[in-house]
């Protein structure tokens, strides 16, 4: 078993990957700097796992912090790479401090990297396909002119790291383009913490349920669609955890022949945002007070992914359905109240 560094390892994501690394008998060096997150989840990973994973509070926009961290652990023989800033909106708003902390901080964290090959996971978006035109969308689909800064920054990670790839042949990647992440760890001890008004659907819904919004907005109701709502693929957390672990252990075992490769990480099913919300009421056994408003700039009609690649190269597939992944984000946010 390996010693593996997460960035960005008490956020959403990060903090379900790290109970999965630890599950699996993984050590775990988390990196950090608190700006989306607290040190509160480590102690919400400690009780899952009745292990303390080594913890770093280091900001990788500075030059020299991942350095740092390879200096104290030489031994690191892989990377996952979640650390980012991740709020589409706020990139148009502030795309320098977008390009900043995705792409110099990678930048800095490869350059550190660069005398150990450790394996390499990368966290990339579905954003990178736009509106593809054919459904559900293959690794093999064009990359799209991304449609804001945030989505910019996930094309270029991944030119960076193909770069890199091709000057270090020793240097082997897999990017996983996730879907629409949702949902807790079933222990409801971890879970999403977003930050503000949530942008995106699900801790919408449910900090609707619990009353904290009076209700949704659901954006845009004739899209050609079957009901009329635009249609996303939800992947339970835990599911999109497992998913890395398999990514991580092809690259240790050295099974990963190309040195750069993609992978799509979804259901391979799609929902609307109606057949979310009736998720949410069953769920919850309560109904969802919503209203109808104008599609939101930018929004695409469908996407979910081709899972045959991950399914067949990564022996991973989701496991969870919808109303599994809204019940267990249901549980979190009620958890939250207490
Ligand atoms: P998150 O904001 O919950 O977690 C990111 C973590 O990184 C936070 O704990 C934050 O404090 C930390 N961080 C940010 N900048 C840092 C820096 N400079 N130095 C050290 N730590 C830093 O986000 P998430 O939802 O867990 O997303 C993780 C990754 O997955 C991101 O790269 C994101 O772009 C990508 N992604 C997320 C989604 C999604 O919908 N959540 C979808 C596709 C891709
Ligand atoms: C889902 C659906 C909305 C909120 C975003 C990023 C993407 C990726 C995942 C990081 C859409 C509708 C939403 C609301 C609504 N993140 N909606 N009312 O836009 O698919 O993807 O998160 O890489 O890059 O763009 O997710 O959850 O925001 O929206 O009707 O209040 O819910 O229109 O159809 P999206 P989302």
């Amino acid at each position: 078993m390996a010693k593996i560094l997460v960035t960005g390892g008490l956020g959403y994501i990060g903090s379900h990957t790290v109970v999965s690394l630890l599950e699996t008998g993984h050590e775990v060096v988390i990196v950090d700097n608190l700006i989306h997150s607290s040190e509160e989840v480590l102690v919400g990973i400690q009780k899952i796992t009745a292990q303390t994973p080594v913890f770093l509070e280091l900001d990788l926009r500075d030059p020299l912090a991942a350095k740092q961290i390879f200096d104290a652990h030489p031994n690191i023989e892989g990377v996952i790479h979640f650390a980012a800033f991740k709020a589409v909106g706020e990139s148009v708003e502030k795309p320098l401090d977008y390009y900043r902390n995705n792409l110099n901080a990678l930048v800095y964290l490869l350059q550190a990297c660069s005398d150990y090959n450790p394996a390499f996971i990368f966290s990339s978006s579905c954003t990178v396909y736009g509106q593809a035109a054919e459904l559900p969308i293959r690794e093999t689909a064009p990359v799209l002119q991304a449609m804001s800064p945030y989505g910019n920054t996930k094309q270029i990670g991944e030119e960076i790291l193909q770069d890199v790839c091709a000057a270090q042949p020793d240097f082997k990647v897999s990017s996983l383009r996730y879907f629409n992440p949702i949902g807790a760890h079933p222990s409801a001890l971890i879970g999403e913490l977003p930050l503000g008004v949530p942008q995106n659907l699900v801790p919408f819904i449910t900090q609707t349920g619990v009353g904290k919004r009076p209700h949704l907005s659901v954006f845009g109701k004739d899209y050609p669609t079957p009901d009329g709502t635009c249609i996303r693929d939800y992947i339970h957390v835990v599911d999109l955890a497992e998913a890395h672990i398999a990514a991580l252990n092809r690259l240790l075992q050295k099974k990963q022949e190309l040195a750069f490769e993609v992978f799509n990480v979804g259901t391979g099913k799609g929902s609307s945002v109606l057949e979310v919300i009736t998720a949410f009421e069953k769920v919850s056994g309560q109904s969802l007070p919503y209203v109808w408003a104008a599609p939101r700039p930018g929004d695409v009609t469908a996407a979910f992914a081709h899972t045959q690649k991950a399914e067949e190269v990564l022996g991973w597939r989701a496991r969870f359905s919808l109303e599994e992944a809204m019940a267990s984000a249901w549980a979190w946010e009620q958890k939250l109240l207490s």
